[in-house]
């Protein structure tokens, strides 16, 4: 065997020796840099999803629900709410929902994945004052063609019970709709995607 032979396994069994020792450490250094990545517990309750049971709210009722820090809103529409949504497309300024203020799944007439619950952020889109829910129909101070829905008290911008904002008030856009799931049929998880499921 010439020189250059042994000299070539050798340096082949160096570059595999290196390469299982590089391998090794890599993993090592690896571990920490993994930890290093971990939420925090108090990372991971701020950011966790929040779960409520929806079977004791009647309907007509508003539940809060705080997530991340803000009030997250879950009404229990009724039938004649959720029929009543149709009729106000007129006097909305979105009411196709065109502008992605809620997830895909809540894309549609209801905004909701189930009809009967809405969820929403109750943070007015203006400047982010908390609306007051105002579910009562054709109130004295909000007009005989008022089916319900939110009064935002610091500039008067209205929306429906879909969370859809009226044409002609300082909000720009619809209520926020959070991602949210449903683990069984009255337990929802709000801040995390499930689908339209
Ligand atoms: S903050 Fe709600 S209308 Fe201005």
């Amino acid at each position: 065997m010439s020189s250059e032979g042994v000299d070539l396994k050798k340096r082949r069994f160096l570059t595999a020796t290196t390469s299982v020792i590089g391998a090794v450490g890599a993993g090592f250094a690896a571990v920490p840099f993994v930890a290093n990545w971990q939420p925090s517990a108090r990372a991971k309750a701020a950011g966790a999803p929040e779960e409520a049971n929806l079977s004791g709210l009647e309907e007509g009722g508003l539940l809060r629900v705080k997530w991340r820090g803000k009030v997250c809103w879950v009404v229990h529409r009724s039938e004649e709410m959720i029929k009543d949504l149709a009729s106000l497309d007129g006097n909305l300024a979105d009411p196709a929902s065109a502008v992605p203020q809620q997830p895909a799944y809540c894309t549609n007439a209801t905004r909701a994945i189930k009809d009967k619950y809405f969820v929403a952020v109750g943070i007015c889109t203006h400047l982010g004052c908390s609306p007051t829910f105002r579910p009562e129909v054709a109130p004295a101070d909000l007009g005989g063609d008022w089916k319900g829905g939110f009064y935002c008290p610091c500039h008067g911008s209205k929306f429906d019970l879909a969370g859809r904002v009226y044409a002609g008030v300082p909000a720009p856009t619809n209520l926020v709709i959070p991602p949210h799931m449903y683990k069984s049929d009255d337990v929802i998880m709000i801040g995390v995607d499930g689908g339209a499921a």
